[in-house]
């Protein structure tokens, strides 16, 4: 079923907004694990993770799954289809990797987070806490959403089988 202009825009919007959005909540994210692996000031490093587990929970998470499912209302409900041209199934799969990925990460921030609220927490202790995986994963995801913007900006013609024999049947019923 095709959407009409109107409600076309609005999911569209909600779309851009949403998958943008969590593409600048990601580089946030970044730039607090950097904060977390580079501060000396013990202070700061627990501020920055036990500022992660609830804003994962209250923006990232929300995000991921409001750029999902505006993102498959804008494939299913325009004549691009789920499974017509390469960009759309490849945007899905970095999106559900993504958010794989996001919501198994969700307990290492908890850990993050119970870590950083311990009382004896101090600065000898700035060794153990410090990793970079949090780093690595923002810097990941931040990839995997560019490219994901790339490919919706630029929508390389490629097409699948099945578009083709959607495309066709269409021809033919026009031509009738
Ligand atoms: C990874 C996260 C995603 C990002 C960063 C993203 C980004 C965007 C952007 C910026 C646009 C607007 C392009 C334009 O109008 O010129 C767009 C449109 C679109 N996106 Fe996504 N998207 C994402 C996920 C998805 C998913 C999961 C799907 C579907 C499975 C999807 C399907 C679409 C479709 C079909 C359009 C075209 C809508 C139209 O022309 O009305 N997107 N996307």
């Amino acid at each position: 079923m095709t959407m009409a202009p109107h409600p076309r825009k609005i999911v569209l919007t909600a779309h851009i907004a949403s998958t943008l959005g969590w593409l600048g909540a990601v580089v946030v994210f970044l730039a607090l694990s950097v904060v977390g692996l580079t501060s000396q000031d013990v202070q700061v490093v627990r501020a920055a993770h036990l500022v992660m587990e609830p804003v994962a929970w209250m923006v990232l998470v929300p995000l991921a799954f409001a750029s999902l499912l505006t993102g498959l209302i804008q494939a299913l409900g325009t004549p691009w289809g789920l499974f017509r041209h390469y960009w759309v199934p490849f945007k899905l799969l970095i999106s559900v990797v993504a958010t794989i990925v996001l919501l198994n990460y969700m307990e290492t921030f908890d850990m993050m987070a119970i870590v950083a609220a311990e009382s004896t927490f101090a600065n000898g202790d700035l060794g153990g806490p410090r990793s970079s995986s949090p780093m690595i994963h923002a810097a990941l995801a931040l990839m995997m959403l560019l490219v994901a913007t790339v490919l919706s900006v630029y929508r390389p013609r490629g097409m699948t089988q099945y578009g083709r024999r959607k495309q066709n049947e269409r021809r033919v019923v026009s031509q009738r």
